[in-house]
Formats: C-alpha cells, structure tokens, sequence
C-alpha cells in the first residue's frame, strides 16, 4: 500500500510514520509513505498557498491552483490513487471507513490549513472526511488518525492477528459493541483487586463475563450503539435493564 499526505507542514508526519508499530510496519515493507510540501507546486517568489475570501470574512482560503498542480503531478507518478480531503465538512470518520480505506492500493491525502479550501479543490477529492465534531488547525493529525486506523488493518503489521477482532468498534465477534474491561498482574494494587472469575481459570466462565461486562460498558458509555449492536433476544432485554439503570430510560439507545 503506497500512503501520500499533501501539507504546507510536510515534516509534522515523519515522527508518528516511523514511530512503534506504524514505524515498524514501514520499515517491514507493508506499507509505503511520503509527505509532499503543498509550496513546492506554487510560483511565486513567496510559495503563497493561501488567499484572502471573494465577499470577505474572517482568515485566509487555500488557494486552488497549487493543490490542484500538487494532486495531478503526485497522481501522474503512479497508479490512480483515491483521495481524499479533511475537513470538519467531511463523513464522520469510523472503522467502517477504516477497512474500506484499507482496500486501497494508494492513498493521497490532501490536508487542509487556515480557514479552509477554495471551494473548487474539493473537486479532486473521491471523499471528504472529517475525525469528529471539533475543529482542528489543518488535517495533518485527522490524517495522521486516519493512517494509523488503516495501517493497523494490514494484515502482519500488528504481529498478532487477533489484537484486530476483539476491539471495540471491529466489525468481527463482538457485534459492535465496547471492548470489556482487561487486567494484568498484580491482582491488588493499592486496594484495587480484579474480578474473581477473571483468576478462577474457567474459559467458559470468562466469555460469559466479558459479554456482560461489554455490554454494561456499551449501555452505559455509548447507548448509542445499542440499537445496530448484534444481541440476543435475552441480551437484548438484559440492554434495556442497564440503559434504564444508567439513563433512566432506552432513550438514549433508540431515539
Ligand atoms: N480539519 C480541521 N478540523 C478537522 C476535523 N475535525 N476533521 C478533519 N479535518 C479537519
């Protein structure tokens, strides 16, 4: 999988996409990344990429003309790649998007800074994605985000295979539901012990626990989720005792 992030701060990438597991996983081949300077593709004396507002307001625009040159000469040096913008705008990002981003071959990432894009560059754009309902200086870290949710997802760069199916939000077993809660040695520490059945050796036991215990969490953390999650007709009821309990009704869960 060859990665590209266009950024008037190109060197912002380099510590995180050769840093731990992303880091290891380059340096093993599974991936390919290069961060473009979006003022190598201007032409003026002062590499200016941004411009003030038709009909005013507040801060600079993007300019058009360097992203547009900058997105056509880094495409024009491979296969097609899909690309995409960030922007508060965008398709809330989730891991749905993830393994759907994961099947590209390339990806070139386009990530805005100052107020925002002429609105023309978005016509490069295959998709627009936004990490949250927040506003951020530029998309270099919502990139960032997003290349780590999809490096993580090829196959060999995380070791061990299964790290990717129980997690919270992995489209596997779980059903879509939260992660259940974990613990390591010691069993007490400083007055906090670990739950029973966790030590009693009892696999059966154990599944039976952890399903409660993610469930619990996702009634009480994300009743959100509830409605779309895969349950049982006596999970589902067990769902409607904990939203009752944590939010005084099923509301939160199915509008
Ligand atoms: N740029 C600024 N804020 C952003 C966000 N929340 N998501 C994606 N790109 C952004």
């Amino acid at each position: 999988m060859i990665l590209e992030a266009l950024s008037v701060f190109p060197e912002m990438f380099e510590p995180v996409m050769s840093t731990s597991i992303l880091g290891r996983a380059r340096r093993a081949g599974l991936f390919e990344f290069s961060a473009y300077n979006l003022r190598d593709w201007t032409h003026d004396r002062h590499r200016t990429v941004d411009d003030e507002p038709y009909g005013g307001g507040q801060g600079m625009l993007m300019k058009v003309e360097p992203i547009y040159e900058a997105v056509e000469s880094i495409a024009a040096t491979g296969p097609k790649p899909h690309v995409v913008f960030f922007t508060p705008c965008g398709a809330p990002f989730d891991q749905t998007c993830a393994e759907r981003l994961a099947t590209y071959d390339r990806l070139l990432f386009v990530c805005g800074r100052y107020e925002g894009m002429d609105e023309r560059a978005y016509t490069l754009a295959d998709e627009c994605i936004s990490i949250g309902d927040y506003v951020l200086t530029g998309g270099e870290l919502p990139a960032m985000v997003v290349m780590d949710a999809v490096v993580r997802l090829i196959p060999g760069a995380l070791g061990d295979e299964q790290s990717n199916k129980d997690e919270s939000f992995a489209t596997g077993d779980d059903g879509g539901l939260l992660e259940y809660e974990q613990y390591t040695r010691p069993a007490e520490f400083r007055g906090m012990g670990v739950p029973e059945i966790l030590l009693s050796g009892d696999h059966a036991k154990v599944d039976a626990w952890r399903r409660e215990n993610a469930l619990d969490r996702t009634c009480r953390w994300r009743p959100d989720l509830i409605a779309d999650a895969r349950l049982s007709e006596s999970e589902r009821a067990r769902a409607a005792e904990l939203l009752e309990r944590y939010h005084g009704s099923s509301d939160k869960a199915y509008g």
